[in-house]
């Protein structure tokens, strides 16, 4: 499995552009804040080029072994690169390796309640506004449980900045993906002995 660290160099480009931050102006220190922590995103971020399906499900173990109760992990990426696959992978190294996890498409959501935690295994991508997500129990989720999340875009501000993000793009062939993982929170800390020895 091939890992590296990627260093994103518009982000840096972005945070040397920005003007100094004259007192009061508020628009400007939020676009200075947000690009300083994109920057520190951009340096912790992992890239993993994955041949096969094994390699995604190889990955999401990794990450299950190091997840806790109440982490959220965000699975951004077009219609069909993996996300499905990813948490099926991630919900049977927690509990059984043969545990039916189907796709929660129309369901929104579908509860595991494993030995050690409960995995909350949301598709978002038909939640019509980001209020109707409080009545799939994310708060609950986000306190007790490990939430996966498809679509997590479909949140808005309701989704944490402590969120592991995990990207999925195609690779150069069908088989392929490349993920590129956006640690938050206490993830940066967790992830970085692991992308050493990757
Ligand atoms: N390396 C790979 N990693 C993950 N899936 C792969 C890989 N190679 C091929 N596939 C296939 O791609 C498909 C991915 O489907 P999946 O339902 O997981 O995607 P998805 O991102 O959840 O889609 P949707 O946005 O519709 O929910 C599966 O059929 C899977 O077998
Ligand atoms: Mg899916």
């Amino acid at each position: 499995m091939a890992i590296r660290r990627a260093g994103d160099p518009d982000v840096a480009a972005q945070a040397r552009q920005a003007r100094p931050v004259a007192r009061g102006d508020s628009a400007t220190a939020h676009r200075l804040r947000s690009a300083g922590a994109t920057l520190y995103n951009a340096r912790a971020m992992i890239t993993v080029d994955l041949p096969d399906v094994a390699g995604t499900a190889e990955l999401a173990a990794r990450i299950a072994a190091l997840a806790k109760p109440a982490d959220i992990i965000a699975l951004k990426g077009e219609l069909g690169t993996g996300k499905t696959t990813f948490a099926r992978a991630f919900i049977r190294a927690l509990g059984n390796s043969d545990e039916e996890v189907p796709s929660p498409t129309f369901t929104l959501v579908q509860v595991y309640e494993l030995d050690r935690v409960s995995v909350w295994h949301f598709d978002l991508y038909r939640l019509l506004s980001c209020e109707e997500a409080w009545e799939l129990g994310i708060e609950e989720a986000f306190s007790e449980g490990i939430s996966l999340i498809e679509w997590p875009e479909r949140l808005g501000l309701l989704l944490p900045d402590r969120r592991l993000e995990v990207n999925l793009a195609f690779g150069d062939r069908p088989e392929t993906r490349r993920i590129t993982l956006v640690p938050g929170g206490e993830w940066c800390t967790r992830l970085a002995p692991n992308a050493a020895d990757a």
